[in-house]
């Protein structure tokens, strides 16, 4: 059964603050995606499998561990993008394998027109990255998309989130946990998540005036 993580956390709420604030530059923006998606990868993570192996210290030998899951990263286009790094400073041998999807502005339908997923051989845990679940639209066709390739632990990761799309994920993949920064109160009449903090592919790649 998945669950929904909400995270409480002051410096979340800080960082998150900054990210809402229409004044903040992309050139701001980007390092605070960064940072509130730390805590979510940390939180994500908590259950992988790990081996034990042994290393040397300058002092003597002591038994470690290093993660035995094969994981996937999984950013949905464009947005997606801009939690990739973080993710990957944290697990340096995750694959990197990107879905595109965007949402139709007149149905708020998503549009697949990126799938390069294999048809074996899936990874055991996949991470899907959208600083935005709306709708829900996006994440749940992505996360279709995953279950097609044979994905059996999925894992969620968005910076916001609005009612509807946490519903949609929990009533269409109940399987799936969900990591988000907050959610918050409602989408308005163009499926925007209020207080939100706009279009975060516009504000991450400084393209809101085109
Ligand atoms: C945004 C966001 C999600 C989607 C969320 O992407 O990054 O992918 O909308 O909305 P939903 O939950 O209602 O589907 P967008 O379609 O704006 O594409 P972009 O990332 O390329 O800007
Ligand atoms: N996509 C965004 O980028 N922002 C929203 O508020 C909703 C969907």
């Amino acid at each position: 059964m998945g669950t929904v993580h909400e995270m409480k956390h002051p410096l979340i709420t800080t960082h998150l603050t900054m990210l809402r604030d229409q004044t903040t530059p992309s050139s701001m923006f980007r390092p605070l995606v960064r940072q509130l998606t730390y805590p979510l990868v940390t939180e994500a993570t908590r259950d992988l499998r790990t081996e034990a192996i042994t290393v040397t210290t300058p002092l003597t030998e002591v038994e470690g561990q290093r993660l035995s899951d094969r994981v996937a990263v999984v950013p949905i286009l464009r947005a997606g993008l801009g939690m990739v790094e973080p993710v990957l400073e944290m697990l340096p041998e995750a694959e990197v394998w990107h879905l595109g999807l965007y949402r139709d502005e007149s149905t708020l339908e998503p549009v697949s027109y990126y799938n390069k997923l294999p048809e074996k051989d899936p990874p055991d845990v996949a991470m899907v990255l959208d600083p935005m679940l709306a709708t829900g639209g996006s994440a749940t066709a992505a996360i279709g998309e995953l279950k097609a390739w044979g994905v059996q632990r999925i894992k969620l990761l968005c910076i916001l989130a609005a009612p509807p799309g946490v519903e949609a994920v929990v009533n269409e993949h109940g399987d799936v946990d969900l990591f988000v920064c907050a959610i918050d109160k409602h989408l308005n009449q163009h499926g925007y998540i209020v207080p939100g903090l706009g279009d975060a592919g516009d504000r991450i790649f400084n393209t809101r005036a085109l």
